[in-house]
């Protein structure tokens, strides 16, 4: 880690006490209503001021249609007297076409001005990783920060993003260009909202598990190795065992790495994305970012198997951990390479400084690189493809990922 030179007098090093809450939920609509209940801090510090606080609910639009959730939430909380609910339940379009629309943003910031919430009121924010991603940064930027409860209800939010630092919305044809890292009051994981999650998103939360679980953990990797049947089947014990898992190395990561805005040069937690945040605007968002995540972080083993010594064997594991799963390991967005790997100048971009890609020695042995064999790169591709056209996925689904979804929802 690269300490900043403390020699210099004039320069005074302080830090910032953060809390993160997470709280894990079965039913937070239902008998953990009070997990929610419970973090809302009366909106004023004297005991004797009747203050609720003002509370603004905002949902993934998909998330409210399919799950009677969302009203209760509301419902409950107009009825607890202990939060001023000052507006309906805000529909926000569920997955990216949220990131790729300004206007969203735009929208939510009015909203929180009509309802002239303050820096001691609360958004609850229900929904998939983009909503989260869209509302998050509104709420970041309103009044310099607005207490924001997210609940994730996908596998990847739950699993990864949620509990995370950041958000932000797509510019310039490219993922997450306006953002901020801003720490939230609280996130709640409740189990009950994913049992409305369409097979194919279900299974992406799993791809960041799987990522984080080889940089961290080969235990956990060897134990999603072993439940990716019942997981692809939605045995929902094993999978919120997993989710639960990589939720916490994500916590620690965060809490504890030393660096939780991300200001060196490394970004361990970003393995594999440098080629999946490409491949997404590549398919005008028809892939998913878990499966972009499954793709490119299975490249990447390959990769680090031809030049860093990972071993072959492991990688071929890991690719097949992911068709067992039901992700995909290949999207035609890869055909045209070249353009792909254009992302690791845009990756370089994004973090500034040296280009730092982390890449895999052994299973729970991460390396960070400074450079790219880009044509050992290509044989990585290579091999990827050769090894999607063998793998047969649990359900059949065809090998591209962009040719998943007919509906183009996403964009
Ligand atoms: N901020 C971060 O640190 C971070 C980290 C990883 C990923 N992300 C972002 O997260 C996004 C991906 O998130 P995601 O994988 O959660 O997908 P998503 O938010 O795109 O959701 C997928 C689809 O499922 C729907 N949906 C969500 N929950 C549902 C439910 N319970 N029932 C029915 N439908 C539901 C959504 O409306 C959407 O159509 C990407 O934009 C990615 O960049 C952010
Ligand atoms: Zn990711």
């Amino acid at each position: 880690m690269t300490v900043p030179d403390a020699r210099d007098p004039r320069d005074i090093h302080f830090s910032v006490p953060q809390v993160h809450r997470l709280r894990t939920t079965w039913e937070v609509a239902g008998d953990d209503f009070a997990e929610l209940l419970d973090l809302l801090q009366r909106s004023s510090d004297d005991p004797a001021a009747s203050s609720s606080p003002k509370v603004l609910v905002w949902a993934d639009a998909e998330v409210a249609a399919a799950s009677p959730r969302v009203a209760a939430i509301a419902k409950r909380l107009c009825q607890s007297g202990r939060a001023d609910l000052v507006a309906d339940v805000r529909l926000i379009p569920g997955g990216e076409v949220s990131k790729n629309s300004p206007e969203v943003v735009e929208s939510l910031l009015s909203e929180i001005n009509d309802a002239m919430l303050d820096r001691r009121s609360y958004i609850i924010a229900i929904g998939g990783g983009a909503m989260l991603d869209t509302a998050g940064y509104a709420a970041a930027i309103a009044h310099r920060g607005i207490r924001l409860i997210r609940i994730p209800t996908t596998t990847l939010s739950q699993a990864d993003s949620g509990v995370g630092v950041k958000n932000a919305i797509n510019h310039f044809g490219k993922k997450n260009w306006v953002g901020t890292f801003a720490v939230p009051w609280a996130v709640i994981n409740d189990a009950g909202f994913l049992t409305t999650l369409p097979d194919r998103d279900f299974v992406c939360g799993f791809s960041e598990a799987v990522k984080v679980s080889l940089l961290k953990d080969p235990a956990t990797f060897e134990r999603i190795c072993e439940d990716a049947a019942a997981i692809a089947s939605r045995d929902m014990t094993v999978a919120c065992r997993v989710i639960e898992a990589s939720c916490q190395m994500h916590l620690r990561h965060i809490t504890q790495g030393g660096d939780p805005f991300e200001t060196l040069e490394a970004r361990p937690l970003d393995f594999g994305h440098w080629s999946a945040h490409r491949l997404e605007p590549l398919s005008d968002y028809a892939i998913r970012h878990g499966e972009a995540v499954a793709i490119g972080v299975a490249l990447d083993c390959i990769y680090s198997s031809l030049v860093h010594g990972f071993p072959a064997s492991d990688a071929e594991r890991v690719c097949d951990c992911f068709t067992r799963l039901g992700l995909p390991l290949w999207d035609e967005a890869l055909d045209d390479f070249e353009n792909v790997l254009g992302g690791l100048e845009e990756f370089r971009q994004h973090l500034g400084g040296r280009l730092t890609v982390t890449m895999l020695r052994g299973i729970g042995e991460p390396l960070n690189v400074h450079q790219i064999d880009v044509d050992a790169m290509r044989s990585a591709g290579e091999r990827l493809k050769e090894i999607a056209l063998r793998s047969v996925p649990p359900r059949g689904e065809v090998m591209s990922a962009s040719r998943r979804s007919p509906d183009h929802r996403h964009r």
